[in-house]
């Protein structure tokens, strides 16, 4: 009997190792384990996974991997619920590590910007009908899940409407958390792989704060809901209040991009130390913002684009504490621009589309708003430290392996703040700031490791740096998953 059953299981486990989905067809056990278990699926896991299970999407190239898309309810009581996107690794998704990538804003979608433009498998095209294979897919290293989060962002959503207004960087965390544990329930077989989040932007508080909340958690959590994460990277992330509005202030001038008057009035009126802005401040910060209507902010040197279309539209700013001192300015919600700047009104138009949507098993209860990448009916946001330093103090400290990235041609979060508040993290250099190299012995950029922290800087990239850099993005998450060094030569 003992050995029969060691025949079956390894039976079941050699095609687990094959096709996830073929062993949970062929299999007939209900006990419900994880992978690294070596059980098999319940048929309910199974049948939720299939229920999310996305076939084909229009106008999709046909692809090995599976996809699955849908809702995990986050809490009950209030109806509230988070829309994901869950792409396996493109080869072996049982050995590679799973990655959470989330977009910023406050208030934007991980879908939009991450799957649509950045480093999804699938990007809208200009024939506003098809969706190109991005060859550089985050999904070639790792199993890939996008968040729409929190609530009230792209298809994400909440049946208590007086949830949006109590939204902020705290309730984001607890529900991302929540979600976690809930998406695990309904994805076993991946919650012995190892974790990692990843995201950029806003997401500089976001990713940090999930990761602590998991770090928490997991040391009081009953074992099922352990979480087994080993770290996080972060990209032209907003991580300190101070030193990001101090080196963008620095970067604009050092680029060329504002005069010295406009400088030194900001220098002169602004206090980048004090938590509100003064008037003064306000009129000097105007005049500073006034030339990113002409160029894009978020890539120096790439063009804008110029048709007329939906994200040229004004947007409703979000009021709040956080970013303190420029959520109320439109250019926070300017559209990014990749190498196509027309991109996010591909993707609006695609994720529009009421035959998109219901291959995504998204929007099921009908919403009374469309989709955008940046929520308009987030317009308050209740809570945000002034600085994620501590946070990253405390993880470092946990032991989680921690990268921060910088494309180095943003003006919205450029490098020049990045350095400013990782000088103020004061950590030990454990190898001098050395270029790294990237495919045809091209310099990549530049790289420092620090005591718990590694930093990397992403030559001629904009604040979307899978965007404008997508193999070397690529590059880069395989060395960060990997612990390896960026290649300090030319190869
Ligand atoms: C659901 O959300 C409400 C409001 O945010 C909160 O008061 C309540 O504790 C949450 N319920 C659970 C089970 O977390
Ligand atoms: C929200 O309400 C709709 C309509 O009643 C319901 O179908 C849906 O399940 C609710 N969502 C959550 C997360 O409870
Ligand atoms: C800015 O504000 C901080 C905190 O109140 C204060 O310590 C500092 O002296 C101020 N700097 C200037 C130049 O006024
Ligand atoms: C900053 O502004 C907020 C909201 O307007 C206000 O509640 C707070 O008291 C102000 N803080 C300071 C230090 O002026
Ligand atoms: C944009 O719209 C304006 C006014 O509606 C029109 O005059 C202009 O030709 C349009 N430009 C493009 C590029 O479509
Ligand atoms: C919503 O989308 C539809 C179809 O894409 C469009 O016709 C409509 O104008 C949009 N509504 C708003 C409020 O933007
Ligand atoms: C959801 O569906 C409704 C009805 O089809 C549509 O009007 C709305 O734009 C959609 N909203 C989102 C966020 O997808």
């Amino acid at each position: 009997m003992a050995s029969n059953a060691a025949v079956s299981f390894s039976f079941v486990f050699l095609l687990l190792s094959l096709s996830l989905a073929m062993a949970a067809r062929v299999s007939t056990v209900t006990e419900n384990y994880g992978y690294g278990g070596g059980g098999v699926l319940s048929k309910d896991v199974l049948a939720q996974q299939e229920a999310d299970r996305v076939v084909r999407l229009p106008g999709q190239p046909p692809v090995e991997f599976k996809q699955y898309a849908g809702y995990v309810t986050v809490n009950e009581s209030h109806g509230r619920a988070l829309f994901y996107w869950f792409f396996e690794a493109v080869t072996k998704p049982e050995k590679k590590p799973l990655v959470l990538w989330l977009n910023g804003g406050p208030g934007c979608s991980s879908i939009g910007y991450g799957e649509a433009e950045e480093l999804g498998p699938f990007f809208p095209q200009k024939d506003l009908q098809t969706l190109k294979l991005n060859r550089y897919s985050w999904n070639k290293a790792a199993n890939l899940l996008f968040v729409e989060s929190p609530v009230g962002v792209g298809f994400s959503y909440t049946n208590t409407s007086s949830d949006i207004n109590q939204l902020g960087d705290s309730i984001t965390a607890k529900d991302a958390y929540k979600f976690l544990v809930n998406w695990f329930k309904r994805f076993p077989q991946y919650k012995s792989h190892d974790f990692y989040i990843s995201g950029e932007s806003y997401a500089g508080h976001y990713v940090p704060q999930l990761a602590e909340a998991i770090f928490d958690s997991n040391k009081q959590a009953p074992k099922a809901d352990y979480i087994n994460l080993k770290g996080f990277m972060i990209g032209n992330a907003l991580l300190d209040d101070e030193t990001d509005q101090k080196g963008m202030i620095d970067y604009a001038w050092d680029h060329a991009v504002i005069s010295d008057r406009v400088y030194e009035d900001v220098k002169a009126k602004c206090n980048f130390s004090l938590p509100n802005v003064s008037d003064d401040c306000n009129t000097a910060l105007n005049a500073y913002f006034a030339v990113y209507r002409i160029i894009d902010m978020y890539s120096l040197y790439a063009p804008d684009c110029v048709s007329n279309s939906s994200s040229s539209r004004q947007r409703r700013p979000i009021q709040g504490v956080a970013p303190k001192m420029f959520s109320q300015f439109d250019g926070w919600h300017k559209k990014p621009a990749g190498y196509d700047p027309c991109a996010s009104d591909y993707t609006e138009i695609y994720f529009n589309k009421p035959d998109v949507q219901a291959a995504l098993h998204a929007n099921v209860t009908k919403m009374g708003y469309n989709w955008t990448h940046c929520s308009d009916v987030i317009v308050n946001w209740n809570d945000a430290p002034a600085s994620i330093l501590p946070t990253l103090k405390k993880l470092i400290a946990g032991g989680l392996r921690i990268w921060v990235f910088s494309g180095d041609t943003d003006g919205r979060i450029p490098v020049t703040a990045t350095r400013l508040t990782l000088q103020k993290l004061g950590l030990k250099t454990v190898q001098e700031w050395t270029p790294w190299y990237t495919f045809h012995q091209q310099v990549g950029g530049w790289t420092i490791e620090y005591e718990g922290l590694t930093f990397v800087t992403i030559r001629g990239a904009g604040h979307q740096v899978p965007t404008f850099k997508p193999r070397e993005a690529l590059q880069l998450l395989k060395h960060f998953l990997a612990d390896k060094k960026l290649p300090p030569a030319p190869f």
